[in-house]
């Protein structure tokens, strides 16, 4: 049997794997991914076109809560298979006559990739054919301080991502590492925190004996209290 490779259709990394690597320009002048970020957690995005709606509504909502990121040691990059004046232009145009929800004179201060060959793209397979051959999905790749994916969520052409979400989920990875715990479904930092599952009979007698101050649903479930406050210092020290 034939198979047709679709040259759209390269790779797409995942979870677990290293940060593909790339040298690009930016409205931010020239970056070296990911080694110009080693150190931060990073968020990498496609949008998949200048001047359209749903786009100029994200950058307006990110540019605004970079200084959030930041809080958090979390880098923004944007990119989208325009060219870098159509950036420039674009980004101008925001700052100089977009005013939306409350947000005006927004600035966009990260970095937006010119990847009109699509290179980038196409090494995050951030070109999914099935939705547009020439414009790149909303796709979005959280990248920790080493350089590894620890997670990636697609959002199609139509769909305006939610950016209490992508905080969420920067804050969550975060706290995974640094408590070695799970989070829960729609988990928020304050709300318990899951602990490692029991490794042995021993160990899930005593938690179903209520033995660790832990609180059980079962002796495979456990969860236990983590204050905002801790998870935050936590964050912000590092
Ligand atoms: C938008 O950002 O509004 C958009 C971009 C491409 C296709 C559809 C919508």
């Amino acid at each position: 049997m034939e198979t047709t490779i679709n040259q759209n259709m390269v790779s797409t990394p995942r979870i677990g794997d290293a940060a593909p690597e790339f040298k690009a320009v930016t409205t931010q002048g020239n970056i070296n991914f990911p080694d110009d970020y080693k150190g931060s957690w990073i968020i990498l995005f496609s949008h998949p076109a200048d001047f359209t709606p749903v786009c100029t509504s994200e950058f307006m909502t990110f540019a605004s809560m970079e200084s959030r990121f930041a809080e958090v040691n979390c880098k923004l990059v944007g990119l989208s298979v325009d060219g870098l004046y159509s950036h420039i232009a674009w980004l101008r145009t925001i700052k100089e006559k977009i005013e939306y929800k409350g947000m005006k004179d927004v600035e966009v201060k990260f970095p937006l990739i010119e990847d009109i060959s699509m290179e980038v793209a196409k090494k995050y397979g951030m070109i999914q054919p099935g939705e547009s051959n020439t414009k790149a999905v909303r796709a979005v790749f959280f990248i920790d301080p080493k350089g590894v994916i620890r997670a990636i969520i697609y959002y199609p052409l139509s769909i305006g991502r939610n950016f209490d979400e992508l905080f969420r989920v920067v804050i969550a990875l975060q706290t995974a590492d640094n408590f070695s715990v799970a989070l829960p479904a729609d988990w928020r930092p304050g709300d318990d925190v899951i602990v490692p599952t029991a490794g042995s009979c021993g160990v899930a007698k005593e938690r179903m004996e209520n033995k660790n101050g832990l609180t059980c649903y079962d002796w495979f479930f456990c969860t236990k209290k983590l204050s905002q406050d801790k998870v935050m210092a936590e964050i912000i020290k590092k």
